[in-house]
């Protein structure tokens, strides 16, 4: 039996999944039309992801007993300077969330929730993924100093990741 707090708090990360499939495939969305054909790949690989984050959590709380509840998702910023800023704020979102994986794992060692601290394992360690994932982008961008033709290396880059 999971608290009443805890099932607060999960539903709310479970939309906080869902803002962030709506962030990358806008990102996705941005790249498409500049031309950064590898880069939507990616994001819209990432959207899909997130997504995935959500299903695990929705699943979760319907296997523990709970109903979650969809909010009204905000919009996801549309208008981007460039491709370096897009994958600065997904570093920057990322190092957010897995903020809020670690206050959750917090409060379910602290009201003994051992099920949920357990369950919350998979998301500490995709987050490490995904924010070591997007530093070494963000680093490959600063290398070629947002140069055209290194920009086109980056993007085939990440067309790679996308398709590994
Ligand atoms: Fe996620
Ligand atoms: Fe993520």
């Amino acid at each position: 039996m999971i608290k009443q707090e805890m099932v607060v708090n999960l539903n709310k990360q479970l939309n906080l999944e869902l803002f962030s499939s709506n962030l990358y495939l806008q990102m996705s969305s941005w790249c498409n039309s500049n031309k950064l054909e590898g880069s939507s790949k990616f994001f819209k690989q990432q959207s899909i992801e997130e997504t995935s984050h959500m299903h695990r959590l929705f699943d979760y709380l319907i296997d523990s007993g709970n109903t979650p509840k969809i909010s009204s998702i905000d919009s996801p910023p549309e208008h981007f300077p460039s491709l370096k800023e897009i994958v600065q704020f997904s570093y920057e979102h990322e190092k957010m969330i897995s903020k809020k994986i670690k206050n959750l794992s917090f409060q379910a060692i602290d009201t003994k929730d051992y099920l949920t601290f357990h369950f919350l394992k998979w998301y500490v360690e995709e987050q490490c993924e995904e924010e070591k994932m997007f530093k070494s982008i963000l680093d490959r961008i600063e290398l070629v100093n947002e140069d055209p033709s290194g920009l086109y290396f980056v993007d085939q880059i990440l067309k790679k990741i996308n398709n590994s």
